[in-house]
């Protein structure tokens, strides 16, 4: 038989593919996906899987898939579990799944394995994800039946000549992709500590940023970021660029104790500077062109697809039938939004759009504008408006009350 292992090339999948041959004599088809983690040598990763006994291995690059069909939507969406989380690690997990089943059906494989532990929700992610789509498929997590620590999984691999890519020993579990870094473990799990400067790999502290702002401005497109400070780019790029520049000013650091889906609270830092400064300009420009009763309800099933996303629910039946919703709040979320960034604050300080609702003629209280709002009509809309009220305070007056 086979597996297909979802393999990133660190200590635990690495690992995994020996523990997988000795545990359930299987051959082991050993699959990294690109979505846009730092430092990825394709070719040595694939090199040191087939080193360590993979009968195949691939490395697949879907970064522009994993913006355009995942990150996107999120974006339309406003996604942001608990209010601060742009789930940067929960995207990834439904496209990783996908490609992972692809292969396992293209190898006739049995099992999909992964480095999840029992602790976490990437493993609902993956089980539920792959079940999903194929209940057929056997799910194997060596670091869930196996409880190891990282000095066991060393020895492990000295014992049985498995190559690990030598690395400084990292006190924190970290996973990272184009959308964010999210960090756990070591001085962490203590949540009245501040996080040790470590933690932080990705952004600049904000006491270290540069002592004058910088402004950047987003051009979206029916929802969807088009481009930045004026220029077209596609969104590996725009959000690639976004990172560093808003990282360079301190911004995207998030500390949080946050709810697993498996009924522990758990303290995690995540750095995510490009998705903070797109959630916040993308509210923006959204502000200027829905209507109210459309920005209202819209909450409601963003709140709604971002439980889903975290919860490992992206093949279930709700997913589609409420993005087709969001998807056509966004025929009009367009125009340009300026934001300034500075020793980690983002402020939203301009916006533009062909199809903006705000109209300065009815919005004006200035004697150089033309005022096209009509006063009148204000009078008589209030008398209507608060004719229920009017009508009851007549009929219950005090001594009637008792
Ligand atoms: N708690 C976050 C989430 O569930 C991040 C998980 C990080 N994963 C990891 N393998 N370190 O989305
Ligand atoms: C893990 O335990 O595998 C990572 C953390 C998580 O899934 O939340």
């Amino acid at each position: 038989d086979k597996v297909v292992l979802a393999y990133s090339g660190g200590l635990d999948t690495s690992v995994d593919i020996h523990w997988l041959q000795e545990n359930y004599d299987v051959d082991v088809v050993a699959i990294s996906v690109d979505v846009g983690q730092p430092e990825t040598d394709g070719e040595e990763i694939v090199a040191r899987a087939y080193r360590n006994g993979a009968i195949r291995a691939d490395f697949f690059d879907v970064r522009k898939e994993f913006v355009e069909e995942y990150v996107w939507p999120l974006v339309k969406a406003n996604g942001m579990y608990q209010d601060v989380y742009p789930l940067s690690t929960a995207i990834a997990r439904p496209l990783m799944a996908k490609t992972l089943v692809k292969i396992a059906h293209e190898e006739g494989a049995k099992y999909i394995a992964h480095g999840c532990t029992g602790k976490g929700n990437d493993q609902v992610r993956f089980d539920a994800g792959i079940k999903a789509q194929d209940p057929n498929l056997e799910i194997i997590a060596p670091q869930r039946e196996w409880i190891a620590s990282r000095d066991d999984e060393i020895d492990y691999a000295a014992e049985h000549g498995i190559e690990i890519k030598a690395k400084k020993n990292s006190p924190y579990s970290r996973d990272e992709n184009l959308w964010g870094a999210s960090c756990e473990c070591g001085a962490l799990e203590n949540a009245w500590d501040e996080p040790p400067e470590g933690v932080w790999i990705h952004t600049v502290a904000p006491e270290k940023a540069p002592n004058t702002p910088t402004y950047v401005e987003i051009g979206f497109e029916k929802g969807i970021p088009v481009s930045l400070d004026g220029k077209e780019m596609d969104g590996v790029e725009l959000i690639d660029r976004l990172n560093k520049i808003a990282g360079e000013n301190g911004v995207g650091r998030i500390d949080h104790v946050e709810d697993r889906l498996v009924g522990i609270k758990s303290r995690e830092t995540y750095e995510c500077p490009a998705a903070v400064v797109i959630i916040a300009a993308h509210k923006a420009i959204e502000s200027m062109t829905l209507q109210r009763e459309v920005l209202d309800f819209k909450k409601t099933l963003e709140q709604k697809f971002t439980r889903m996303v975290y919860d490992g629910q992206w093949f279930g039946g709700l997913r589609e039938p409420i993005n087709a919703f969001i998807d056509k709040t966004q025929e009009f979320v367009t125009g340009t939004v300026r934001v300034k960034l500075f020793k980690g604050s983002v402020t939203i300080v301009g916006r533009k759009s062909p199809v903006s609702l705000y109209d300065t003629g009815l919005a004006t209280y200035s004697k150089d504008t033309v005022d096209t709002f009509d006063h009148k009509a204000a009078m008589g809309f209030i008398y209507v408006w608060g004719l229920p009220d009017q009508t009851a305070a007549r009929a219950h007056t005090p001594e009637k009350k008792q």
